[in-house]
């Protein structure tokens, strides 16, 4: 495995292998690698010829109160999961390289990005549009893969590839799970022992919202109402939103059509969690 840190020879050594009839593959991440990354990348392998991944803790997408300074960096650890993956190339660039003095330029969000997480962190999305758009433009892959647990920002990536021209294939990889439906996430090790347990609540409400679904139930306020019951069953938990959306638009909807996601984030403690679900609603007969 290559670990390349210089953005041009990143784009040198893709550039050569696209030359070649190689398919390159890109999973960008902010490292301290999980399960959940391992999955990702595994499916990634299957996808294409070479594969990238990137570790990159990208200061722009983070608040002024949030953890950018206490975010794990388990280099080591993350390159042997790489290797151990398969992975082709680990990409490292330093935050000067990729922001030098003088830099200026950000992406200008598109709708999809305004609620929800775009509501909660303000600077957010603007940060992860412009770095992904600037990981393309280094990496230059055929096709990127991203979780489906950060649904919201698939999403936003797949409206930036459709709106822009990236010519990147993009794959979303289904969100991997500890055994109470926890979604796998880089901050859950920041969870004390109580709150690890209270964390699947999440999960449950969300789950509580798509029983309803299934059950033939349609109005949206309703199926919100049912998860923010099993929210409100676990004190230590404060809700920032749970809703019942348009998987496209992210647009909340007040009678569920044929497929929704059920959108959640919660804060227990310091820690932020989100999660989401998709639902496919039941063919009536008629
Ligand atoms: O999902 C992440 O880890 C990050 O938001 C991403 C896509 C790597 C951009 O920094």
């Amino acid at each position: 495995m290559k670990i390349i840190r210089s953005l041009t020879a990143m784009t040198a050594w893709s550039e050569q292998l696209k030359r070649e009839g190689v398919r390159i593959g890109f999973a960008p991440t902010m490292g301290a690698l999980h399960d959940g990354h391992r999955a990702l990348i595994r499916a990634a392998r299957l996808q294409c010829d070479a594969l990238v991944v990137s570790i990159f803790v990208n200061p722009t997408q983070f608040g002024p109160n949030e953890d950018l300074a206490k975010y794990p960096r388990p280099l080591s650890q993350d390159r042997a999961i790489c290797k151990k993956e398969g992975v082709d190339v680990c990409f490292e660039p330093t935050v000067k390289a990729m922001y030098p003095s003088g830099f200026q330029a950000l992406v200008a969000l598109p709708a999809i990005a305004r609620r929800w997480e775009g509501e909660v962190r303000p600077h957010h999305f603007s940060g992860v549009a412009t770095v992904v758009t600037k990981l393309f433009g280094i990496v230059r892959p055929q096709i990127a893969l991203f979780g489906q647990k950060d649904f919201q920002q698939s999403a936003l990536v797949r409206q930036l590839v459709k709106d822009l021209n990236l010519g990147v294939e993009i794959v979303v990889h289904p969100t991997v799970r500890e055994a109470d439906g926890l979604a796998r996430s880089s901050r859950n090790i920041y969870l004390s022992p109580d709150d690890r347990i209270r964390a699947a609540t999440l999960y449950k409400s969300l789950q509580t919202g798509a029983e309803a679904i299934r059950r033939g139930v349609t109005d949206g306020v309703s199926i919100q109402k049912t998860m923010l019951q099993a929210i409100r069953g676990e004190p230590a938990m404060t809700i920032d939103y749970l809703s019942v959306c348009d998987p496209s638009t992210l647009e909340p909807l007040f009678s569920v059509r044929s497929r929704v996601v059920l959108l959640g984030a919660v804060r227990l403690g310091s820690v932020r969690l989100i999660d989401n679900l998709l639902v496919t609603t039941p063919r009536r007969v008629t």
